[in-house]
């Protein structure tokens, strides 16, 4: 039977979907899928085949997200830390936009919600969170749980930040933060599935609770709305 324990999560840059649905996956034994990692993958594939970024062929970008999905060569890609390299943050917008190719990634999200693999550790998963920007709205409209998840851009910059100084790359704080902005009003304005809160999504600001008190607040919302399923 289709699995009907979804949770869609979806909000801006550094926001902090990621560690929450990590926790989340984690405490309720649910396979989680983040599908900025798939934009990533095509777009640090495009970067290392040496294609000009800032003349995308829509031809070649096509065909090539073909040819990575349905190898499932995408999902090696999407493995690379140098998916979250400043390079690939800088371009991935602008091939996440071309609708072509969220029409090609939208059947594998939608199957991993309908049929989450299994765990790690080869436990069967009782669920599936998906996270992304346009979860709630275009690929899960009926999952029970939708969070938004948002945060300053101040914070996610900094948070961003923090990243690349860990990961060894030089950044300036400046820098991030406009380049966090810029791929806000790029997600935001797109024509095909934008950034957008779902009408029953429940929106959570990060810059206002710590991790902790984030993953508490979603829980409690779990706990309720999917309490028939999980028992
Ligand atoms: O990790 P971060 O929050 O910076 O972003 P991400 O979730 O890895 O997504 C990277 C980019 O992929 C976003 O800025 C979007 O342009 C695109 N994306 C999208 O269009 N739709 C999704 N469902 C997920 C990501």
């Amino acid at each position: 039977m289709a699995n009907k324990n979804i949770i869609a999560i979806d909000g801006p840059a550094g926001a902090g979907k990621g560690t929450l649905t990590k926790r989340l996956c984690e405490h309720y034994c649910f396979a989680g899928l983040d599908t900025g990692s798939l934009y990533r993958a095509i777009t640090l594939c495009m970067i290392e085949m040496e294609h000009d970024m800032d003349n995308i062929n829509l031809e070649f970008a096509i065909e090539l997200t073909r040819k990575l999905s349905d190898t499932h060569k995408i999902l090696e890609y999407a493995k690379n830390p140098q998916i979250r390299s400043q390079l690939t943050n800088k371009y991935v917008a602008s091939v996440a936009k071309i609708p072509e190719i969220r029409d090609i990634m939208r059947q594998y999200q939608v199957d991993f919600g309908l049929n989450p693999p299994n765990l790690e550790d080869g436990r069967k998963a009782k669920g599936a969170i998906i996270e992304g920007r346009d979860i709630g709205t275009v690929i899960c409209p009926d999952a029970p749980v939708k969070f938004f998840i948002t945060a300053s851009p101040e914070t996610r910059a900094s948070r961003r930040l923090k990243q690349y100084i860990d990961q060894g790359e030089t950044a300036n704080y400046q820098d991030v933060l406009a380049s966090i902005i810029a791929r806000d009003e790029s997600d935001k304005n797109r024509a095909t599935s934008p950034m957008r809160q779902a009408d029953d999504a429940i929106l959570i600001d990060t810059s206002l609770n710590n991790k902790e008190e984030t993953f508490q607040f979603a829980k409690k919302v779990i706990d309720e709305k999917l309490k028939i399923v999980l028992e």
